[in-house]
């Protein structure tokens, strides 16, 4: 079996971008660990990012069409506004969790509530990389 693992707008900075919220590590980094933890709990990875909340709903009809899993989602700041992304993962009927590398829920106010949250089985915030290890964890007791 093959989980899709989505991130939104400005994922691709990781390592650059706020290091002291986000840490050092890539977008490469984080591929990496999780194509790992998944192969170790014997799932594939497929691997998708764009800053475009389109191409993104896009992904996740054209994943499910294919014959995806489940999914693993961090939509970045999507994640608090996006009512079509969360649309998209309620049609797709399948087992979602979404990831927040920061804890949101100490963060600004705006990032307090996950719109996209609704369409996951669960959510995980303010973990880094371990978030993705716990979701693979979710993911696999369900398939
Ligand atoms: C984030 C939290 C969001 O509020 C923010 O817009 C991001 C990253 C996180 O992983 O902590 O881009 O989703």
């Amino acid at each position: 079996k093959t989980i899709a693992i989505l991130h939104g707008p400005n994922l691709d900075r990781l390592g650059k971008r706020e290091p002291e919220v986000y840490g050092h590590a890539t977008l490469a980094d984080l591929e990496d660990f999780i194509r790992v933890g998944a192969r170790q709990r014997g799932l594939g990875t497929t691997f998708f990012q764009s800053a475009s909340e389109g191409a993104l709903v896009d992904k996740i009809h054209a994943l499910t069409d294919e014959g995806i899993a489940g999914f693993i989602v961090n939509f970045g700041a999507y994640s608090h506004t996006s009512i079509a992304l969360r649309d998209a993962l309620s049609a797709a009927e399948l087992p979602a969790v979404e990831v927040h590398l920061s804890d949101i829920k100490a963060r600004e106010p705006f990032r307090h509530h996950s719109m996209t949250a609704g369409a996951c089985r669960a959510m995980i915030s303010g973990k880094g990389f371990g978030g993705y290890a716990e979701a693979l964890d979710q993911i696999t007791q369900w398939l």
